[in-house]
């Protein structure tokens, strides 16, 4: 094993952004909402001083990309009250999705995403949110062809509010007409499932940022290193969003990470 720990070098562009993002990002479903996930094994949602502890290890480790989103219960107040320095973070937060009452409901019309959006500047304390991503009831063509909603994402980027944004979708023949009008996609792509292969190699062409969801197909994964290294074989992966609240999960996948990026990087230069 190499002896970098921190992922700091290992940051890389996203897409034609001027994002800088670290290749390992912190999905935080797990510190908002227990119900209703597709998790292995039951879990507590963590504690306020666990959630500190583990924001401020994913920064020591040199991540820098935090996922969250309105459906994922109280992950959004949570991390507004909880994440310090917000220079140092890129958020990525959501619209379309709500969840209520243990039931998802879903509205992606250009209201109601202003209005999602700004309660998601709120809950999080911010006044921009760096990535927003559409998340997709699984109907992506409806999503694709509609253009009011489109025009409001853009024109929340042109009032200074989001940087970037594009579709987390479940679709792949419309997730990859989407891209042409994104900025980036998230992208479900791991040892189990390539059917979204073709949104990567599209994002690739196109330059656009892509990351990656359920890499470690929900906990549900038996080999991790391979997972990883399955997710970083595509080019046009910047960063794979994984949810942890195990400190010990998140140093080895940095460590993994890390390893295999400086390899990567090796073998290029060969
Ligand atoms: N936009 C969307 O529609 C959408 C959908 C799903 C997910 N997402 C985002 O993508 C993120 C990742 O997806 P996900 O949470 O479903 O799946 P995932 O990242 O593939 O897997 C997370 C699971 O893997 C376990 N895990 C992590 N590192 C591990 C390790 N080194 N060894 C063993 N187990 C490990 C975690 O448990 P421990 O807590 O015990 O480590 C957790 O249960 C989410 O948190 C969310 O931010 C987005």
């Amino acid at each position: 094993m190499n002896a970098v720990t921190s992922l700091h070098n290992l940051w890389r562009k996203f897409g034609a952004t001027d994002l800088l993002v670290s290749p390992l990002g912190l999905g935080t479903v797990k510190i908002g909402r227990n119900e209703s996930v597709k998790y292995p094994t039951q879990f507590a949602i963590p504690g306020d001083k666990q959630v500190r502890n583990l924001l401020a290890l994913a920064f020591d480790l040199g991540i820098n990309l935090i996922d969250t989103a309105p459906a994922y219960g109280c992950s959004e107040n949570r991390l507004g009250k909880l994440l310090t320095n917000r220079a140092n973070w890129l958020i990525i937060s959501k619209i379309g999705e709500e969840f209520v009452a243990g039931k998802s409901a879903f509205d992606f019309s250009a209201k109601h995403a202003r209005f999602s959006l700004e309660r998601s500047l709120k809950r999080l304390q911010t006044d921009v949110i760096d990535i927003l991503l559409i998340h997709s009831d699984g109907d992506d063509a409806a999503i694709f062809h509609n253009e009011n909603l489109w025009q409001q994402l853009a024109q929340f980027k042109q009032e200074g509010k989001i940087r970037a944004f594009g579709l987390s979708g479940k679709q792949p023949t419309y997730q990859t007409k989407a891209l042409p009008k994104s900025d980036c996609a998230m992208s479900c792509y791991n040892l189990d499932y390539h059917e979204e292969k073709c949104v990567l190699d599209a994002a690739y062409q196109l330059n656009k940022g892509i990351l990656l969801k359920k890499a470690l197909a929900s906990g549900h994964a038996n080999n991790i290193e391979q997972s990883f290294a399955h997710a970083f074989s595509h080019p046009a992966v910047n960063s794979v969003i994984v949810g942890t609240i195990n400190h010990q999960h998140l140093q080895n996948n940095v460590q993994i990470v890390s390893d295999l990026l400086i390899n990567q990087q090796s073998n290029h230069k060969h």
